[in-house]
């Protein structure tokens, strides 16, 4: 089984790194191959509602999202994992669910195969406040992300009062939440 976590925060070793990797770590312990994405060092530009494109679901643009399609494509389990910035996903996270509109299109406006198979879903997210409707805000564009990847949003774990680089080091509690929700995700 491959499972792919996908971090979208702009810090290394900051708290969404270090919660995925005890997700992927979780997933590892049941045998998962795991791999993961780190959307700051990619390059690629937001969606450029493109007049031409194809109807199959797939993307004309070439830059490294190309490699973000088919691995998606080929993974058995999404993670996707983004702070709060500014009571939303951050922009790394926005610009890459952008440009799955051509998916969206083939699969709701042509009624399509778009390519990608059906698969759990885990979304997991932190903020320095305590605002339930951030995370919420932010649960409402990982599911439309998910369900035009045709995957199911399956598992959440949302660390509010998480603020500075590494603070969720200091809470143990979580950092076992997303161990043993990857190791749910992998079985
Ligand atoms: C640009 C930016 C915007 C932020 N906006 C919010 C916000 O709206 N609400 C909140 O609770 N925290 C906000 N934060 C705090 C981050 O969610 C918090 O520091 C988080 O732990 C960062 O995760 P990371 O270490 O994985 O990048 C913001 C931080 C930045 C850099």
């Amino acid at each position: 089984m491959k499972i792919l976590g996908i971090n979208a925060s702009p810090r290394i070793k900051g708290n969404i790194d270090l919660l995925l990797d005890k997700v992927l770590q979780g997933a590892g312990s049941k045998g998962a191959d795991t791999e993961k994405i780190i959307l700051n060092k990619l390059k690629f530009v937001p969606c450029q509602e493109c007049a031409k494109m194809t109807d199959d679901g797939g993307c004309l643009v070439d830059d490294d999202m190309q490699a973000v399609y088919k691995k998606i494509k080929e993974a058995d389990a999404v993670v996707l994992a983004s702070p709060v910035f500014f009571g939303s996903l951050s922009a790394q996270s926005k610009m890459m669910i952008d440009r799955f509109q051509c998916a969206w299109r083939a699969k709701y406006i042509l009624k399509k195969d778009n390519g990608y198979k059906k698969i759990p879903g885990a979304f997991i997210s932190v903020e320095g406040s305590r605002r339930k409707d951030f995370f919420e805000n932010s649960k409402a564009i990982a599911r439309n992300f998910f369900a035009t990847i045709n995957a199911s949003y399956k598992y959440e774990l949302f660390c509010p009062a998480i603020e500075a680089k590494g603070d969720i080091l200091s809470h143990p509690a979580y950092l076992k939440k997303a161990f043993d929700l990857g190791a749910k995700l992998a079985t």
